[in-house]
């Protein structure tokens, strides 16, 4: 991939390079990787910038966290240094939630505090990424100007106390923002020990929604920059239905509660959630800007929060607007798919990165403290999840936070140091850490870039929030748990997908999986036929296509979208949704399926999915298309009652040079695994052709052995294998090559290349 160096970026108001110009550059934009040619450099992005370590040579895996100095006496301060001395930490995210010490009134500023943590830090070699602090405004802001504060649906204004509580909208609260922002500037642009500017932290998190005056405004004015007339807002939102028409921009509302019994306008709530996503993204542009005036020469990120439970804002914008993407991953318990889901949101994290380096800003080194029962790590899990993160891309690895508080909401949540102190073994294990990630840095591995499946499972932020919607067959649509399930799939069928954003480029790709893309655009429609035609697979899920971008659904058929492109693409028509539940009291709670076309037997493709459980949604529909083979079916009494007996339920389709199926149920993990094995672990059209490409056809026998994550990361003068069991067996591998770099809970057996892998073990090998 081609690097920017010395590239202008589009930050407004700054109007020095931001590459490499200095003698001695703050940040690295040329480390090695991106080597990768078919990932898209885009062009609208903001610079690629990595803040640089104060090691000599400013390279080394960035090992730290989230440090709240201003929550102890300073006496501490000189224990910390010295424990994240002892830890291997060479960097913190400083002053997230100070604003209150830094301007403790109106008119005075304190940054004395902040100068000796800085210097300290830094001396002893911690570099420091400096909050921009605007997360939670001090309260007498709030006091003098209340009408900061955001609104819920109710139009019940919010309280202060927390994080977050203030409007993305509001003119006031933004002024006093952009002032800190300058004043930080002015402060630290040319202090040598901070070295990237964190900002706000995770952007949306308590204000993701605002009901308020301003708001209303702001969307009116939103509204009136994305359809120009009236009209076309009319148009986009359906309003003739329940009679809401519009005469002029000032008629238009925001989704605030309009009684208990009634339903939002699907397309408003769509638009508004757009609307929210941007506020942010535009209030996050300003604070960047603000410091990028007065110092443009280090480098921008802000925490994303993708992880199992929320991907709530459109990051793949966000990505553009950040000189490096940044994620707060937090696990859930869910035994042994707690490596898979961090893998799934790292997969995702990566393609946002463009297979640049990026940054885990946060994660936990053991227990939470915000879920009903919060269960600490499993014996090795708080080593080997952040030695995932690496193996997933990562080449820094955060937590929130350095020493557990001793008051406040957040006090039992785990720390790196725990609040027994240093004699225990989770600091041991973040000691141990520490160590690891310097010798995987030694080895090479910051700046390779993770190496890429040929399969990508298509994300859309649009989609997720379209599936929330209350209007549809049903309320249970969840888009990102079924690229999760997806992704486990491939895990289990021994393949690694990745994980794009349906609005990057993902033609490169021999095979794209559509799980619950609920809203398709005719543009995007296009897109997956030319890469159909082109000799692509396209996996089509139960409820993908059925709306257009603006909530208006597809007609002539399921799935419609392009105007029917998509149905005709997969050669099936269908006519209705048959929905299920347990819940349902005395009706049926699964169909089975049974086998495909038996005029195809001879491909065993149409026996894969006999005896799989659909338990959600089936499409009802016609095959249509001539040469359209059935693979799997819907059978038994259940599936006769509700006039599904021997419909169509899997096809496939051959279109263009390539292929399309439509997976038309919902599936659990395993019966997706069957599907993955059985019909995508053949070769794919893209495979076919060309006799070069045939050795890196998947076939059954080159997939990996399900029990193991394996990656690879790459740069031009080494490769690394990353493994790590999947499950609670430990895993033994043999014939393995290269030169073995960690192992973590990993024996080396007798015989060269052969190793066992623990539970939770961790083994990387450089070749
Ligand atoms: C009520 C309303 C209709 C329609 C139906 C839907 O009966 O009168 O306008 O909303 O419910 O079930
Ligand atoms: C978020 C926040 C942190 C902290 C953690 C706790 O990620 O950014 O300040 O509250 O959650 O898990």
């Amino acid at each position: 991939m081609q690097t920017k160096n010395g590239g202008t970026t589009k930050i407004s108001g700054a109007s020095k390079t931001t590459g490499v110009s200095e003698s001695t550059p703050l940040y690295e934009t040329n480390i090695p990787g991106g080597t990768s040619p078919d990932r898209t450099d885009r062009t609208d992005r903001i610079p690629f910038a990595w803040p640089k370590l104060l090691t000599e040579n400013g390279r080394g895996i960035a090992f730290g966290g989230d440090y709240n100095p201003d929550q102890w006496p300073e006496e501490i301060w000189g224990d910390d240094i010295r424990l994240m001395e002892k830890a291997g930490v060479n960097t913190v995210a400083l002053a997230i939630f100070s604003w209150d010490r830094i301007q403790p009134t109106e008119d005075r500023w304190n940054f004395g505090w902040l100068d000796r943590i800085i210097e300290k830090l830094g001396k002893a070699g911690i570099a420091t990424d400096l909050a921009s602090a605007t997360a939670t405004a001090p309260l007498w802001l709030y006091e003098k100007h209340p009408e900061v504060l955001p609104r819920d649906k109710y139009g019940h204004q919010v309280n202060a106390g927390s994080r977050q509580s203030w409007s993305p909208t509001s003119p006031v609260f933004k002024e006093y923002a952009l002032t800190l922002c300058r004043k930080l500037a002015e402060r630290y642009g040319s202090n040598p020990y901070v070295t990237a500017w964190h900002m706000g932290n995770e952007y949306g998190w308590n204000n993701r929604e605002d009901y308020s005056d301003n708001a209303l405004e702001a969307f009116r004015a939103w509204c009136r920059r994305k359809y120009g007339t009236i009209d076309a807002l009319n148009q986009a939102w359906g309003t003739t239905f329940w009679g809401q028409e519009m005469n002029d921009f000032d008629e238009v509302l925001i989704p605030r509660f309009m009684g208990a019994d009634s339903m939002v306008n699907p397309g408003q709530k769509l638009d508004f959630e757009r609307f929210g996503n941007d506020m942010l993204l535009d209030f996050y542009k300003a604070e960047r800007d603000a410091i990028a005036e007065i110092c443009p020469d280090k480098p921008f990120t802000t925490n994303f929060m993708v992880s199992t439970d929320q991907c709530c804002m459109d990051y793949a914008d966000w990505a553009n607007e950040v000189n490096f993407v940044s994620n707060d991953h937090y696990f859930h318990e869910g035994g042994e798919m707690h490596l898979d889901e961090l893998a799934c949101s790292d997969a995702l994290m990566d393609s946002f990165a463009l297979g640049k380096p990026w940054y885990v800003m946060e994660h936990s080194t053991s227990a939470v403290q915000w879920k009903p029962l919060n269960m600490r790590k499993r014996k090795g899990e708080t080593v080997r999840d952040s030695l995932a993160h690496v193996a997933m891309g990562a080449d820094a690895i955060n937590f929130f936070q350095w020493r557990a508080s001793a008051f406040g909401a957040e006090s039992f949540h785990s720390a790196m140091v725990p609040h027994a102190g240093e004699d225990t073994k989770l600091f041991r294990q973040v000691c141990e850490l520490g160590e690891t990630l310097r010798t995987l840095a030694d080895a090479g591995v910051q700046g390779s870039e993770l190496e890429r499946s040929d399969t990508a499972i298509l994300f859309s932020a649009e989609s997720e929030w379209a599936t929330r919607s209350e209007t549809l067959p049903s309320m249970k649509l969840n888009h990102w748990h079924d690229v999760r399930d997806w992704y486990r799939a491939f895990l289990n069928a021994g393949s690694r997908a990745d994980i794009v954003p349906l609005k990057y480029d993902w033609s490169a790709y021999k095979t794209v999986v559509l799980p619950t893309v609920l809203m398709l655009s005719a543009a995007d429609t296009q897109r997956l036929a030319d890469f159909a035609a082109a000799g692509g697979r396209v996996v089509i899920g139960y409820a993908t296509g059925l709306i257009d971008e603006n909530f208006h659904t597809w007609l002539g058929g399921y799935p419609g979208a392009g105007n029917g492109l998509l149905h005709d693409m997969l050669g099936i028509r269908g006519e209705e949704f048959n929905i299920l539940g347990a819940e349902a009291e005395g009706e049926p709670s699964e169909i089975r399926l049974g086998d495909g076309d038996s005029a195809a037997s001879a491909d065993s493709a149409v026996s894969v999915l006999n005896g799989a459980t659909t338990r959600l949604w089936q499409n009802d529909v016609n095959v249509t298309g001539e040469h359209a083979q059935v693979l799997a079916t819907y059978a038994g009494e259940t599936a006769d009652e509700w006039d599904l007996d021997g419909t169509a339920a899997v096809t496939r389709n051959p279109y263009g040079a390539g292929e399309a199926y439509f997976v038309g149920c919902d599936l659990d993990v395993s019966d997706l695994t069957r599907f993955v094995r059985g019909c995508l672990a053949v070769q794919s059209p893209k495979d076919a052709p060309s006799p070069e490409s045939a050795e890196s056809a998947k076939s059954p026998e080159s997939a990996e052995s399900p029990d193991v994550l394996h990656t690879v990361r790459k740069s031009p003068e080494a490769t690394f294998d990353f493994y790590l069991p999947r499950g609670k067996k430990e895993i033994a591998l043999h014939g393995i090559e290269g030169e073995p770099i960690v192992l973590f809970r990993t024996e080396q057996g007798e015989e060269s290349g052969s190793y066992v892998v623990h539970r939770n073990g961790v083994l990387v090998l450089r070749r």
